[in-house]
């Protein structure tokens, strides 16, 4: 018989008509009389309820069924007795289609600490959280295509392996087939990158961007949506070594356009996620819960679903970086010295407690900040008139910080080109970045969001290793 998903046999009203089911066992419990077997296919957060009739079925057979075996199931649909769902299957045959064994099972049928799963990050997909999180990384990464996909942009493929490394400055993964124990020299003695794979000195991309604008400047919208990687030793819960970024490049757009298209897309998101994944989100939210009880009421979260709908329906603020400095300089935690890295006017790197203070405590919104001083900004971004801020723009979130990157970008070559000399970039090596301004150039504007950073905040997981299935991060590459 065919199978059917449990997720669609617990919605179905098809009761008295047989089903077949196949699925792991979350845990069995019962009698002499009667088992109940919890099972789950990973169709959905709910599990569906087994009922073995133990008169009917061998009792070695059943003995088998354990917490993390994989069965198949006929049986005959019927109405619940018991509390807590609607349908169960009443069994006719079982068969068993993979043993596990419950004494080695890592996955015992209690709570694990989200570090111990990590440990076995290859069995915790079979988890309630790991499930959820991974259905609602699906339903974000087909929102984030159906959005874009509405509005006419085109979806385009960059470079993985790249030989720029304008926007990495030092913090990239050298890509190489050179033997490292001996690598050819030249005859200064340095190593002769002619003879490694590419002819030169490769790394993994960054970002995107650079070669979005390539295809934004005849596309005129573009997105892209692909993997970054990035060397830096941030071992924080907020940064990965590999995380994925969406990058939309917009021709004939100015900051503000960005800014509207950036505050559309994450409420698109969250509109999709609770439009499609309430039930995951509803289970995520109780977890969230019952791991912030015993923390103080002012420092517990918002509940889950209540601020997905707080963001939806508020607009971000937006402000300048000049005068987001003014206010976090005359803020308490500042005077106080509560701030690790103190605020000092103008020109001071905005940190993440800093980015935080501004959402949570002082707007209690998202906020848009721009027009940050061009120093601690890229080379593209646009020079504004004061010849001191670029036309950045930073997307903040609570608990989060930085969801968002972008900018309007340079678009005049001289400019570009000064901005470049200013910053050491090797004009020879950008030659095909700098033809889009010397033919055709145009106002554009893009900016990147981080796809782990999103999961965090629609997920409420707190740790961003929590959120994609293989984290990659400093000295931490398993499975
Ligand atoms: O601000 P970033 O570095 O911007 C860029 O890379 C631009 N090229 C984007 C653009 O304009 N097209 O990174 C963009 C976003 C950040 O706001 C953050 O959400 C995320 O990427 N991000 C990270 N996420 C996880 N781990 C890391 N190490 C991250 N670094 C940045
Ligand atoms: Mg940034």
């Amino acid at each position: 018989m065919q199978r059917t998903k449990i997720a669609d046999l617990l919605r179905s009203n098809d009761i008295g008509k047989p089903f077949t089911v196949k699925g792991w066992v979350r845990t069995r419990r019962g009698n002499k009389k009667v088992n109940f077997v919890a099972l789950n296919d990973g169709s959905g957060i709910n599990n569906l309820q087994i009922v073995v009739d133990m008169p009917h079925f061998d009792e070695t057979l059943v003995r088998r069924i354990t917490t993390g075996a994989a069965i198949s199931v006929e049986g005959i649909l019927q109405a619940s007795q018991g509390s807590g769902q609607k349908v169960e299957l009443l069994a006719k045959s079982i068969e068993i289609l993979g043993d596990s064994d419950p004494d080695k099972y890592p996955l015992q049928p209690k709570k694990h600490s989200l570090e111990f799963l990590r440990e076995i990050a290859h069995l915790r997909f079979r988890t309630n959280t790991f499930g959820a999180i991974t259905r609602v990384r699906h339903a974000m990464i087909f929102a984030v295509h159906q959005f874009f996909n509405s509005k006419g942009f085109y979806n385009i493929h960059t470079p993985i392996i790249t030989a720029s490394d304008a926007e990495g400055a030092g913090e990239m993964f050298q890509v190489t087939t050179l033997d490292l124990e001996n690598p050819p020299r030249d005859e200064e003695g340095k190593i002769d990158y002619s003879k490694d794979f590419f002819g030169k000195p490769t790394n993994l991309t960054v970002s995107g961007q650079l070669e979005g604008e390539l295809a934004a400047l005849a596309l005129s919208e573009i997105y892209t949506f692909g993997p970054t990687f990035r060397a830096e030793n941030s071992n924080t819960s907020r940064h990965l070594s590999e995380f994925w970024m969406i990058e939309p490049e917009m021709a004939f757009y100015d900051l503000k356009d960005n800014m509207d298209l950036a505050e559309e897309f994450l409420k698109y998101l969250l509109q999709y996620a609770l439009d499609h994944c309430m039930d995951d989100l509803q289970f995520l939210s109780k977890r969230q819960q019952d791991e912030e009880k015993n923390k103080k009421e002012a420092d517990r979260s918002m509940e889950l679903i209540e601020k997905l709908k707080f963001v939806l329906e508020n607009e971000f603020v937006r402000l300048t970086y000049t005068e987001a400095i003014n206010i976090l300089e005359n803020s308490k935690p500042n005077k106080k010295g509560l701030f690790q890295y103190p605020v000092k006017g103008f020109g001071t790197d905005l940190q993440s407690e800093h980015e935080r203070y501004l959402v949570e405590k002082h707007f209690k919104k998202p906020v848009i900040l721009t027009d940050y001083p061009k120093e601690i900004k890229a080379f593209y971004m646009k020079l504004n008139d004061d010849n001191k801020t670029v036309r950045a723009m930073d997307v903040l979130f609570p608990q989060i910080g930085e969801i968002i990157g972008g900018s309007q970008r340079e678009e005049n070559y001289d400019k570009l080109i000064s901005r470049m000399r200013e910053m050491n970039i090797p004009e020879e090596e950008m030659w095909w970045f700098l033809d889009t301004r010397r033919f055709g150039s145009v106002p554009h504007s893009g900016f990147g969001l981080g796809f782990e950073r999103m999961m965090l905040f629609v997920t409420g997981m707190t740790n961003i290793r929590d959120v994609i299935p293989f984290p990659r991060a400093p000295k931490s590459a398993e499975f």
